[in-house]
């Protein structure tokens, strides 16, 4: 079905033309997505895949509104395709697929233990920590950054706050990371067996509860709130069973990512790369320009709880919605040749950590261990290249960036 355009740029469709198909399973696709994000804003701004049954909004000034719009583009039932679709059922407390007034209640909850002063106290471990995966790479000539710092910082940071072993961090990692990865999973399994249940980290809270700390798993344990029937009590086992799935799922793998694109991006932009080594003051614009111009969770998906009109074109009720925030983060409508990454851009927001009620509990953590990441890296090398015959991107479910990136250094 093909409508007259609104804005006089060709045709609009909102129905899959053979020489226009977005598919986000695709790897070919995945690789470099952004020609086809730019299609969809110029051709179809409102996009329906008939394959997955699903539709996608794709320019700024569409995806904004609708990650606001909680009412109309609801996370209850997921806000991952694969979870949407697979009509997995999903414990509370899981506040990313939670919509009001659970949603408030769990998210209130976990912003209390969850505070910027908590965050920012954690710059020295955060520093240790990238100091220790930094320090016996001099004099190499080349690491993994992925390997040797992105997948490792992370999950050290978020272990540390959560209060889980050093020595069981690995084997957590892996197990999270298997359970996203397209490559190993397919999608319908992806969230069954116990992935959501916190069935992995049950032992530990047993034994935290004996042996308290300052630990986020700590105060947990201790916390009382007013729940949804108004009555003063402590959390289960199993809700606090999910807080520390959600916060070791959601904090680990996308700042992984954000650290490879940092490596990406700046191994590509040498004078860049220079001038932030030179005048560490340009950090915090430059990981706000890697997150915008790379969005480690480029797909937020939503399901519609009323009939919208889009476009001349009604999205029925019950239908599914991705909300392509990558994309908006490249539109030309809103951002000013954004195809260019530019260290110095201003940005009055990007999508990258979300908008509205559900926008990332962790983004100042996040932002933070991107900063401490680069200003160490550039402590120890102003040079590096990506050795691109060794490097490859990860295919997983919500998450866009590099699985392997040599670097070498200069
Ligand atoms: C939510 C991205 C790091 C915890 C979100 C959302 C995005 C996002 C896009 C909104 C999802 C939606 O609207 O459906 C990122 C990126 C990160 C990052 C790009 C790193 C670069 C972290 C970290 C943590 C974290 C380090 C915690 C340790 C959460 C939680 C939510 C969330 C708990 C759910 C908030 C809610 O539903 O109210 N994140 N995140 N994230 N993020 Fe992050």
């Amino acid at each position: 079905v093909r409508q007259p355009h609104v804005e006089g740029q060709g045709p609009l469709t909102t129905i899959s033309a053979d020489d226009l198909y977005y598919d986000p399973f695709d790897f070919e696709i995945d690789n470099d997505p952004y020609p086809v994000w730019r299609r969809l804003r110029d051709e179809a701004p409102l996009y329906y895949n008939e394959r997955y049954e699903f539709y996608a909004l794709s320019r700024y000034t569409d995806v904004a509104p609708a990650l606001t719009d909680w009412q109309t583009y609801r996370s209850g039932k997921g806000s991952v395709l694969e979870v949407i679709r697979a009509n997995i059922e999903i414990p509370p407390g899981v506040i990313l697929f939670e919509d009001p007034p659970l949603h408030d209640i769990h998210r209130g909850l976990l912003a209390r233990v969850f505070t910027p002063k908590r965050m920012s106290a954690l710059e020295p471990k955060i520093r240790e920590f990238t100091v220790r995966c930094l320090d016996p790479l001099v004099g190499a000539g080349t690491f993994d950054l992925i390997q040797q710092l992105g997948a490792q910082m992370p999950m050290r940071t978020i272990g540390f706050l959560l209060g889980i072993p050093e020595s069981d961090q690995e084997a957590i990692r892996d197990r999270l990371d298997k359970g996203m990865n397209l490559e190993e999973t397919s999608s319908e399994e992806m969230y069954g067996d116990g992935f959501l249940d916190g069935s992995m980290f049950a032992e530990y809270i047993d034994w935290r509860a004996k042996h308290p700390s300052d630990d986020l798993m700590t105060e947990m344990l201790n916390t009382e709130f007013e729940d949804e029937t108004g009555t003063v009590r402590r959390l289960s086992r199993e809700e606090i069973l999910t807080y520390v799935t959600l916060l070791a799922g959601a904090g680990n793998e996308t700042t992984t990512r954000l650290i490879g694109w940092t490596g990406k991006l700046l191994a590509e932009h040498p004078d860049q790369r220079r001038e932030i080594a030179r005048d560490r003051s340009l950090l915090p614009n430059a990981i706000e320009e890697i997150l915008r111009f790379e969005a480690p969770s480029p797909i937020q998906a939503r399901s519609v709880a009323r009939d919208v009109e889009l476009y001349g074109q009604t999205v029925p009720e019950g239908s599914i919605m991705t909300l392509l925030n990558a994309s908006a983060n490249r539109d030309e409508r809103h951002f000013p040749d954004p195809d260019i990454f530019d260290i110095h851009r201003r940005i009055d927001r990007h999508l990258s950590f979300g908008y509205g009620i559900h926008f990332c509990l962790g983004a100042s953590l996040a932002r933070l261990e991107g900063r401490v990441a680069l200003d160490e890296l550039l402590n120890r090398w102003t040079d590096w290249d990506v050795d691109w015959g060794n490097a490859k991107l990860a295919h997983t479910s919500t998450a866009r960036g590099w699985e392997r990136l040599p670097v070498t250094l200069g």
